[in-house]
């Protein structure tokens, strides 16, 4: 048995003993008196009675070694700044970010919302959140009014940290705007709102006596120093929204002691990342990947992080190896989408910059195919690691695992189960394993490990029900993604089992985009399917059927409606949402007991087959679909 393979089963067969050793990788202010308390399946609780904060782990616990060392590095190609933070400076703006929420009477358990854009007052807000014990609730600032007032209702914030504005190629985006048309919308707005105002948005208004101003309150708090809230481990450190089969987002809650020791653990045993090291993240830190790997785990474990504001073709498709060789980073994190679009633009930069401190690429998130698998190991002659998670789990499910072994690389696959997770492929009729090849629900046998989450926001009900049912016969958590397992136990993914898409990364569902485009006032119906992008992986595509025909019986009119149709994603969901086509038929096909054929609409969209037919309603329908897709 190979050294991975040994130290994947040890942490099944002897979990507690396993998880025990790991939990001495953070600081506790009191130890757990029980590993893991799974006497509530499928609740698990990590770290018993074990007290902890994660604003302790990730400044407080390395000032005396490396109070000098940078710990943060905000790089904004978008407006020219770039500034860096020792753990000591660090550990000051959140005192004081920390000192403003107490001022306001913001303490644990009490939630905050940040929409923010890449700056790093987003990073003070968190870990100010995390100091005090109260729980953040980031929505990525790409989500649109109705959105983030949707997340405002289901998270009741007791307050707001905003900014007047980000900017994205150039362009300015207004936050704040936004932020006010949410608060409009909301049945539970929080009654206050601070702004990190940066003078990017001329028109910025302040709403007296709701906005308040964070430079004004920063300088209030300068010298203010906050004690950490200590939680037991269970307690929740964040809430972070994400999609499902519904148009209701659910709220991923996680916990602190079993987060904090699943980020330090993945950073020594997956990561690779060392004391001192520089390790640069490309998402956001609305996502789950921003949360993990560019605020909390890089911290926990002592390294610099880089906090990246700006596209990585500009100023020019260097920008992110400059950012390597400048600052001498280890571990880099990305995107399949992100590498796709590298791949298409000149080969010179990558052999512009020094690249010889940066010993891996992790990169995840959506399917990485084999060609830009390739392609990137051998531009970069350097291990570029494939590996599958979710908003879920908080880190890695499947990866290969170097910090225990150096298991080779097959190209096209996030490799082996990672420590901690008992992960079956499961068939679907009857939950028993698949065999080697066969395609299977890729399923997690319960506990889950530390880290990842504890319940759904407020509905312990929808926790159990969304994933814990898919196999009647057994309670098992379903991730709702195909895969298989090959010969040599490497692991592929295959595609998701639901209606979620994977849009660059970003993860939606069809039906909350269907919700936005069913916000215009004439539209009766309609279908939204992911079909495949050659470089963002999947695009939504939207059929719908209208109220009043005439508002298409030109095509004038027609191309005006779907412009219009557009606009109310934008306006409803975001931009991300917006369907890279609007085809108006009058029928969408549907069973007989009228659900929506989605999976057959896309596969006419990708060319195939639309499978079995046998419950469609009326066969006209799909007839329209291959019309509209060849009028284009
Ligand atoms: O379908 C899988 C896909 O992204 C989903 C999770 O997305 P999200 O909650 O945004 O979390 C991303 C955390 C990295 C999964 O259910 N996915 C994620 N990574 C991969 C992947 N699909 C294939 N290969 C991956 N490496």
């Amino acid at each position: 048995m190979g050294a991975y393979q040994a130290f994947h089963q040890r942490s099944l067969s002897e979990r507690d003993a396993f998880w025990d050793e790991q939990a001495a990788l953070i600081d506790w202010h009191k130890p757990h008196t029980q590993v893991c308390d799974f006497s509530h399946p499928p609740f698990a609780r990590w770290f018993v009675e074990g007290e902890t904060n994660l604003c302790h782990n990730a400044i407080d616990r390395h000032l005396s070694a490396r109070g000098d060392q940078k710990a943060l590095i905000y790089i904004s190609t978008e407006t020219g700044i770039e500034k860096s933070y020792t753990y000591r400076e660090l550990y000051k703006e959140v005192n004081r970010a920390a000192g403003m929420l107490h001022t306001l009477g913001v303490g644990k358990g009490d939630r905050v919302l940040i929409y923010m854009p890449m700056i790093a007052e987003a990073v003070f807000a968190m870990l100010a959140c995390a100091r005090v014990g109260a729980i953040h609730s980031v929505v990525f600032g790409g989500f649109a009014a109705a959105s983030l007032a949707t997340r405002i209702d289901d998270a009741k914030p007791a307050l707001m940290i905003t900014a007047d504005a980000g900017m994205r190629g150039g362009r300015a985006i207004p936050y704040k705007p936004l932020v006010d048309e949410a608060l409009r919308l909301a049945q539970h707005p929080p009654r206050q709102v601070i702004v990190v105002n940066r003078g990017i948005d001329k028109d910025y208004k302040p709403v007296v006596g709701r906005d308040l101003d964070y430079a004004t309150l920063r300088k209030a708090h300068a010298e203010v120093n906050t004690p950490v809230t200590w939680l037991e481990s269970s307690e929740p450190s964040y809430i972070l929204y994400t999609s499902g089969t519904t148009g209701r987002p659910k709220g991923v809650q996680r916990d602190t002691g079993g987060y904090a020791v699943a980020l330090a653990a993945s950073m020594k045993h997956i990561y690779c990342g060392n004391p001192g090291e520089t390790m640069f993240t490309t998402s956001d830190i609305g996502w789950v990947v921003g949360h993990s790997y560019i605020v909390y785990a890089p911290l926990i474990a002592g390294m610099t992080t880089i906090l990246y504001e700006g596209l990585p073709i500009r100023p020019d498709a260097g920008i992110w190896w400059k950012i390597v060789e400048q600052y001498k980073v280890s571990v880099m994190f990305s995107s399949p989408t992100a590498a796709r679009v590298l791949k298409k633009q000149d080969p010179v930069y990558l052999s512009k910059y020094d690249l010889s401190t940066l010993r891996h690429v992790f990169l995840a998130g959506e399917p990485l195919d084999e060609p830009t698998h390739r392609w990137l190991t051998d531009a970069l002659q350097k291990p570029v690691i494939d590996h599958y998670w979710q908003t879920e789990t908080g880190w890695p499910i499947l990866s290969a695992v170097h910090g225990v072994e150096k298991t080779p690389i097959k190209m096209g696959t996030p490799s082996f189960p990672v420590y901690g997770y008992n992960l079956q492929i499961l068939r679907e009729s009857d939950a028993t394993e698949a065999a080697v090849d066969e395609k299977g629900v890729v399923a997690i046998v319960p506990p889950l490990p530390p880290g990842c989450m504890s319940t759904v926001w407020g509905d312990d009900e929808r926790f159990v029900n969304t994933y814990f049912t898919s196999f009647r016969s057994r309670q098992i958590y379903a991730t709702f993604d195909w895969g298989i397992r090959d010969k040599d136990g490497y692991h592929f993914i295959l595609g998701r089992t639901d209606d979620v898409i994977n849009v660059a990364g970003h993860r939606l569902g069809t039906r909350e985009i269907e919700e936005a485009v069913q916000s215009h006032a004439n539209i009766a119906e309609v279908a939204v399917v992911g079909v495949a992008d050659q470089i963002k992986g999947q695009m939504p595509l939207a059929f719908a059927v209208v109220k009043d025909g005439g508002k298409i019986a030109t095509p004038e009119l027609k191309a005006a409606q779907e412009k219009e149709v557009m606009a109310a994603v934008d306006k409803q969901l975001g931009a991300i949402g917006r369907p890279s086509r609007v085809h108006f038929v009058t029928l969408l096909p549907k069973t007989r007991s009228g659900k929506l054929l989605r999976r057959s609409i896309q596969a006419l969209a990708e060319g195939r087959d639309p499978g079995d037919l046998t419950t469609i309603e009326d066969p006209a329908a799909l007839d329209q679909i291959r019309v509209a897709l060849q009028q284009g």
